[in-house]
């Protein structure tokens, strides 16, 4: 597939897409989201590929969806058209991990977007917000309901209802981003992290993650005996036979993750 408004490349395991409508502070429009769906899928779907990164530019992750598309849709465009769930939905489909290696403007959908990555690794520049109250509409691609489980109702609340932006300490304080680097280092710890990460058994990265999810989205109780039977399971992969063997002998692990 040839792509329009995203970047695509490689780095060992690791697959990077970088949004690239910088004209648009990487504004979200319909192709951006099919193409960053179709990326991110080809990638899950490589098994020489372990993690994957999202980044934009120095100014901007993503100002947000394309306020320019969207100021002309009716409530029949959004709701015939699955707008959102149709595509940026996807994202949460995705099983291997994915990071955000956010610097600039994460707005709006930008926020969102990030935060439906599996962690946010920001740069001392990164500015976060959920500005759509400014507009006459509410966040819509799951910041009402991601941000308060990342930083407390208190500051979800109001981040939406004043649309005021968090830098990047503040982010970091609350909750939001799980680490802040400079500027210049942002794309060389993200890699860091995620070929660390691809280093890794994948079928135990993806039942980390998926583990890990489940903490949103039901009880206690329910999260526990499901990381518990995902803990068993693990014990009948060749990579746990490879990853304790391996420091027993106090070697590296080589895994071949099956
Ligand atoms: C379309 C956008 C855009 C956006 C910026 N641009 N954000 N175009 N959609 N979300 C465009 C500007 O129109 C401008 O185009 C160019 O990018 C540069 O932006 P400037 O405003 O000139 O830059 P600056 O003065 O540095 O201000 C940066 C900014 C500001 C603070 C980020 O652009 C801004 O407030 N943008 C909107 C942020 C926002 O409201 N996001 C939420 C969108 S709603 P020209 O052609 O003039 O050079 C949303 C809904 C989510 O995300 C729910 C569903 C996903």
């Amino acid at each position: 597939m040839t792509y329009e408004n995203i970047l695509v490349s490689t780095e060992g395991a690791v697959g990077i897409v970088t949004l690239n409508r910088p004209k648009q502070l990487n504004a979200l429009n319909d192709a951006l989201m099919d193409e960053l769906g179709a990326a991110l899928k080809a990638f899950d779907a490589d098994g020489n590929i372990g993690c994957m990164i999202i980044t934009g530019s120095e100014k901007a992750f993503a100002a947000g969806a394309d306020i320019g598309a969207m100021a002309t849709y009716t409530f029949s465009d959004v709701y015939k058209g699955d707008y959102i769930t149709r595509n940026w939905e996807l994202i949460r489909t995705i099983r291997k991990p994915v990071i955000a290696a956010v610097s600039g403007f994460a707005l709006g959908g930008g926020c969102e977007l990030a935060m439906m990555c599996d962690f946010i690794i920001a740069s001392e520049n990164a500015k976060f917000g959920q500005p759509e109250i400014k507009l006459g509409v509410i966040p819509g691609a799951g910041g009402t309901q991601r941000l308060p489980r990342a930083v407390g109702k208190a500051k979800a609340m109001d981040m939406a209802l004043t649309g005021r932006m968090m830098d990047a300490t503040e982010a970091e304080r609350a909750g939001l981003v799980s680490r802040i680097v400079p500027l210049e280092k942002l794309m060389e710890e993200s890699l860091a992290a995620a070929l660390m990460i691809a280093g890794y058994s994948q079928i135990a990265v993806m039942a980390a993650k998926e583990s890990i999810n489940r903490a949103y989205e039901g009880t206690l109780s329910d999260g526990v005996m499901f990381e518990r039977r995902m803990f068993h399971a693990l014990f009948a992969t060749q990579d746990q036979k490879e990853g304790m063997a391996a420091f027993v002998e106090k070697r590296k692990a080589n895994f071949s993750h099956q």
